[in-house]
């Protein structure tokens, strides 16, 4: 749970701010390992086929452990058995897909409006590959994809091919016509992720919930959240967070900072 709050800071900021109570909150240190450890170098792959990047880490290939053993205190932390948050909602565009790249995946999100819900899917259509954020949604709600028009609904099922003969079998239908679907939900907000399409966790909801944030939902804080890509780990960046002292040096001339009392 501690490495899961600290990995969402790699993906978008958010801040509450007490209305009335400006005293600084500070939880227990967020790592579970030692700093110094890469995930990724962790990741340890039995297969010697060499697959594109983003095949490397989906953790539904059996072939790829995501099990991070701390050599240290025995436990265990597996980087693709956690819920991770993508994006605050109100940075999504209900009328457009989204492209995102979290944890390794790229996933596309969008809104199922005949489901009311926002939907998670592998980024990739099932027909040759092309990315289906770059795709829109169709006068049905569903998501069609940019290049030969193939539509999905938000269970990933392809639910037309404008190429297929009308009279001709329902090859719509066939597995390798559908599109991995991830486990997703709204929380705080926030569109939150289980970065594993295998069925069986469809329902991981039911047994396990993302981090919940109270602040976040409590109107007597006010909140601002951002979402930002930046090229480097979670790791770095909370500690850039945690280092207060280097804001109105490195930040000088681009932040409101107070002028400093003492020469
Ligand atoms: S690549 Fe998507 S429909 Fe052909």
């Amino acid at each position: 749970m501690e490495a899961l709050r600290a990995s969402s800071f790699s993906l978008f900021q958010f801040t509450t701010i007490p209305a009335r109570l400006p005293r600084p909150r500070f939880e227990k240190p967020m790592l579970n390992f030692p700093i110094n450890h890469r995930p990724n170098s962790h990741i340890s792959s039995t297969s010697h086929h060499k697959e594109p990047e983003s095949r490397l880490f989906t953790a539904a290939s059996p072939a790829v452990s995501t099990v991070i053993q701390d050599s240290q205190q025995g436990e265990k932390f597996d980087w693709y058995a956690q819920w991770y948050p993508i994006v605050p909602v109100c940075d999504l565009d209900k009328r457009v897909p989204h492209s995102k790249r979290v944890m390794g995946l790229d996933v596309v999100v969008w809104w199922d409006r005949n489901e009311s819900g926002w939907k998670v899917l592998d980024d990739r259509c099932p027909h040759r590959l092309a990315p289906l954020s770059e795709g829109r949604i169709d006068q049905w709600g569903r998501l069609q994809c940019v290049y030969h028009g193939w539509c999905f609904n938000g269970s990933g099922d392809c639910k037309f091919i404008p190429q297929a003969p009308p009279e001709g079998p329902p090859v719509h239908t066939l597995k390798n016509a559908c599109v991995a679907v991830y486990p997703s939900t709204v929380q705080n907000d926030i569109v939150w992720f289980w970065p594993n399409s295998d069925p069986q966790h469809k329902d991981i909801l039911a047994k396990q919930k993302p981090p919940y944030m109270p602040e976040l939902d409590d109107p007597s804080y006010t909140k601002s959240m951002g979402n930002r890509e930046i090229p480097y780990g979670y790791e770095v960046l909370i500690e850039n967070l945690m280092d207060p002292a280097h804001v109105p040096y490195a930040h000088y001339g681009i932040m409101q900072v107070p002028s400093p009392k003492d020469r």
